[in-house]
């Protein structure tokens, strides 16, 4: 299962890849506090997953307006509804109306979901555009 997660999200930018796996290794740790009694050991991790989910989405969308990708608009729209829910989540979890497996689970199935789908997208059309790019610099390389 893990080997096949770091197959499907290895996009070839170390730094995605990076912040992506870090995501999943926080919601790992976060799966040893299961008791309602871990919340203080808790509280620090779901800082931190706030923090550093927030920090690579607006990586990444700084990424998508440098690179001047078509579908910057959509995938920050996707990245805006993310962020709501997540707090939304995270509301719950800290008042106790959701219990922090199942706040795990659906964050776990949500990262998953945007990084196969849209992430991968970007991904795609990056390494699409920089080969090209390339491509077109060893030509004009070439005439000179
Ligand atoms: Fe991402
Ligand atoms: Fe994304």
């Amino acid at each position: 299962m893990r080997r096949r997660r770091e197959i499907a999200f290895s996009s070839m930018d170390p730094r995605i890849d990076a912040d992506h796996l870090g995501l999943f290794k926080l919601l790992d740790r976060m799966a040893t506090h299961r008791r309602a009694g871990d919340i203080e050991e808790l509280n620090p991790l779901l800082d931190e997953l706030l923090e550093h989910t927030f920090d690579h989405f607006a990586r990444e969308e700084q990424m998508m307006q440098t690179w001047g990708y078509a579908g910057t608009a959509g995938h920050t729209q996707e990245h805006e509804a993310m962020r709501k829910a997540f707090i939304e989540s995270l509301r719950r979890v800290v008042k106790g109306d959701q219990p922090v497996p199942a706040f795990i689970q659906h964050a776990r199935e949500s990262f998953t979901y945007h990084f196969e789908t849209a992430d991968m997208v970007f991904i795609h059309w990056l390494q699409t555009h920089c080969e090209a790019e390339a491509g077109r610099g060893s030509s004009l390389q070439g005439q000179t």
